[in-house]
């Protein structure tokens, strides 16, 4: 791990968890990311998730050779990264706790006021002194909660980005970054885009050659590869040319629809596209999906006067993330009293910037003249 000399990565590896956050699928596991700097005096970079207190205090108790921690910094309070808090005062109840106002009142309401005996209240831009290394605490609120704060190591030209630059899967797992990356940005931070810019154009005056997450790997190479990719999610910008087609179907007809239509696109050229069934595939992955590529399709029944349910929490997903700038098109299916395109169109009404691209109306079964509308559609997404 390409750290600077005096800073220690103490973090741990969890292939135990089902469901990261309660919801998202991870089947590489989870790295919660934890650091410590040893110089003159000592700071711990957060903590880990409880069920991994007794292994990350191994972790720290072993760099720290015989020190004792001076500083505990807690850059964001939820639970996979202040979980153990607790154990840890419990063995260095002396360590100053360094946190922000809106830290201490979180803090407080998880552990209660007594547990903390030392603690530093910072304000933004304010710095703390270890001796040749000095944090520079930047607030990031809503980056991804409103005590969270990055700190920036001058010396050694790092940044600890908090949940900033972080992935699904463990530290020993193999895999590309911007495919887990964008799952993990666009479901837990997605919504705040405009706190992510805030905190970018911060970023940008600063010198960093290394970025130290609480999730994921530590970033050395290749850094503006990184922080493009976050301008392009945080401006809900599309990053590839492509279509997304998002369906749900109940006895097979709505997917052939979706089906011919990716098959249309196809032989349209359509460089991209990604298919999801919403009541199989990973709903994340369709979240993230809708927000890479620039045009959605939704395909989907009529269902208890509304539409199918799991395209209903699709779209209630992607109103709440603040879905916005792209094409939408709708393949909508129902036998007597077809109105999913309607329910759609209420449910993205808070969407900013959706055009709509058309909409195919299946009775039952696919016709010849909707195989004829939905060539055309592919035809009009490929223009
Ligand atoms: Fe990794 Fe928002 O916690």
């Amino acid at each position: 791990m390409k750290l600077h000399g005096d800073i220690k990565y103490i973090g741990v590896n969890d292939h135990q968890i089902d469901l990261f956050e309660g919801q998202y699928v991870v089947p590489n596991g989870m790295a919660y990311n934890s650091y410590l700097i040893n110089d003159e005096k000592t700071a711990v970079i957060d903590t880990v998730d409880c069920r991994f207190s007794g292994e990350w205090l191994l972790n720290l108790a072993t760099e720290l050779n015989g020190r004792v921690p001076d500083y505990l910094v807690i850059q964001h309070m939820e639970p996979d990264h202040s979980g153990s808090i607790g154990e840890f005062l419990r063995l260095y109840p002396n360590t100053v706790v360094v946190g922000n106002a809106k830290t201490f009142l979180i803090l407080d309401n998880f552990w209660g006021e007594e547990i903390v005996k030392n603690r530093l209240e910072v304000k933004d831009g304010e710095k703390l002194t270890l001796g040749k290394h000095e944090l520079t605490f930047v607030f990031a609120p809503m980056v991804h909660w409103p005590e969270v704060m990055v700190s920036y190591d001058a010396y050694a030209k790092t940044l600890f980005s908090a949940d900033g630059f972080g992935k699904f899967g463990a530290l020993d797992a193999e895999e590309e970054w911007d495919c887990e990356a964008r799952r993990y940005y666009i479901g837990i931070v997605g919504k705040y885009g405009n706190s992510v810019q805030i905190l970018l154009k911060k970023a940008a005056k600063l010198d960093i050659e290394t970025i130290c997450p609480l999730h994921g790997p530590i970033l050395t190479e290749n850094l503006q590869h990184y922080i493009s990719l976050y301008d392009i999610w945080s401006s809900y910008r599309t990053e590839s040319e492509g279509v997304c087609i998002c369906y749900t179907s109940v006895y097979g007809h709505t997917k052939q629809a979706a089906q011919l239509l990716a098959d249309e696109l196809a032989k349209n050229g359509c460089p991209k596209v990604a298919v999801a069934d919403l009541a199989r595939d990973d709903m994340a992955e369709a979240v993230e999906d809708a927000f890479r590529y620039g045009k959605l399709v939704l395909a989907t029944t009529t269902y208890n006067a509304s539409i199918f349910p799991f395209m209903h929490d699709f779209l209630t997903r992607l109103a709440e993330h603040n879905f916005q700038n792209r094409h939408v098109a709708i393949i909508e299916n129902g036998s007597w009293a077809p109105m999913a395109a309607k329910v759609i169109t209420e449910l993205l009404s808070t969407c900013k910037n959706i055009t709509f691209d058309g909409t195919v109306t299946i009775l039952s079964a696919l016709t010849d003249e909707n195989r004829a509308q939905i060539a055309a559609l592919a035809k009009k997404l490929c223009e």
